[in-house]
């Protein structure tokens, strides 16, 4: 199957799965296991922005950095910037934070309510160069349902 249609799969499955009437925490954790059944890689999931850190939220795959602050790594740009980061090499992007030595690319994508980021969706693959902007746009779409 395609990258796009599995993205599609992907939403549709999320749209049905994720209940706006409960914490973002059971929402989170369904949707990094739906996204690494879908699409594999080394680690998926959630931080969230806890008294203006980036705190872990439930994910999938090794045990990953507890803590975060505003402008670091890629997750921390991803807050700080509002923007959906791709990095190719995570081994070139200036102060990546490696949680994991397997990890070669990443995608942060910020998870925005009322205008501000509340948390970041982060995939990070033991390949290089493993996201574009298909990811982008579907992820960021996927987000927009918590
Ligand atoms: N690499 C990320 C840190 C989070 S872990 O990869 C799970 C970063 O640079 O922000």
């Amino acid at each position: 199957m395609n990258k796009e249609l599995k993205y599609q799969e992907l939403l549709s499955l999320a749209k049905a799965l994720i209940d706006t009437n409960v914490d973002d925490i059971a929402n989170m954790a369904n949707i990094s296991r739906l996204i690494m059944d879908s699409i594999p890689n080394h680690w998926v999931g959630f931080y969230r922005v806890v008294h203006n850190s980036l705190v872990l939220g439930p994910f999938n795959g090794p045990i990953a950095c507890t803590v975060i602050e505003y402008g670091d790594g890629v997750c921390g740009t991803a807050w700080a910037s509002k923007q959906t980061q791709v990095v190719a090499d995570v081994h070139q992007f200036p102060g990546h934070i490696a949680c994991s030595s397997a990890t070669n690319s990443e995608i942060v994508v910020p998870c925005f309510r009322d205008g501000e980021v509340f948390a970041v969706l982060d995939i990070d693959s033991d390949s290089f160069n493993s996201f574009d902007k298909i990811d982008s746009k579907y992820l960021e779409e996927l987000v927009s349902y918590l």
